[in-house]
């Protein structure tokens, strides 16, 4: 469905983001909410880190776990509200597509924060507001297709329909970096994709 919505697109942005991040083979890495285990692919191809793939689903883990299976990574059921890990513990923390669906974000960027060593980083991918007008019109109109998308392919335009509504609801790449500071993060570069369509923010501790 991903790429179906995304024209693909999302393939490219998920690479683009991993090539922004200052990977050692040393590091231990969480990848939040992570799915299907997109992000820890190209990671893992990218270097040979110590990971973790974390997710309130399991049965993203499993999926995970079946396109993994060669690769040396670990996998934690669990919220990213409230995680099972001691403070200072990883040296990366990535999420892609997720933090959008955290049920209480600011709860969750103050786990991320507490679990980062300090001089680590956070890398955040996720859908945002698209800086020219005619684009962001065309990109509204787009959306109202999406959960036919979702019926005619999954059966499910809920979910398709919580996803567009997701996407308008969640904070703005100021409104984000602005959350970010409060937490505690310091040094936070915001990179926009598609004029804004999507953006990254990496940030500091
Ligand atoms: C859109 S998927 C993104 C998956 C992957 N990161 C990617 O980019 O393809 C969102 C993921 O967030 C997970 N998720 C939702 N709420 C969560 C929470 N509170 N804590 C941890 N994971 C959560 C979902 O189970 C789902 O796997």
């Amino acid at each position: 469905m991903n790429d179906i919505m995304s024209l693909g697109l999302h393939r490219i942005w998920k690479e683009e983001f991993i090539n922004m991040i200052e990977l050692e083979k040393e590091y231990y890495l969480l990848d939040l909410a992570t799915g299907s285990g997109d992000l820890l692919e190209l990671i893992k191809k990218k270097c040979d880190c110590m990971c973790i793939g974390y997710d309130s689903n399991i049965e993203m883990i499993k999926q995970a776990k079946k396109k993994l299976k060669k690769n040396n990574v670990f996998y934690i059921n669990g919220r990213a509200e409230l995680m099972p890990f001691k403070r200072n513990k990883f040296d990366l923390v990535t999420v892609s597509f997720g933090l959008r669906n955290f049920s209480d974000i600011d709860q969750s960027l103050k786990e991320i924060k507490r679990i980062i060593k300090k001089g680590g980083k956070f890398y955040c991918l996720e859908f945002s507001e698209i800086n020219n007008r005619s684009l962001r019109t065309l990109f509204n109109l787009y959306s109202k297709i999406i959960p036919f998308y979702g019926k005619i392919f999954l059966n499910n335009k809920e979910a398709y329909s919580y996803l567009i509504q997701s996407i308008k609801e969640f904070p703005n790449q100021m409104l984000l970096t602005k959350k970010l500071l409060k937490v505690g993060f310091k040094n936070i570069e915001v990179i926009d994709i598609l004029d804004g369509v999507a953006s990254i923010h990496i940030c500091e501790l």
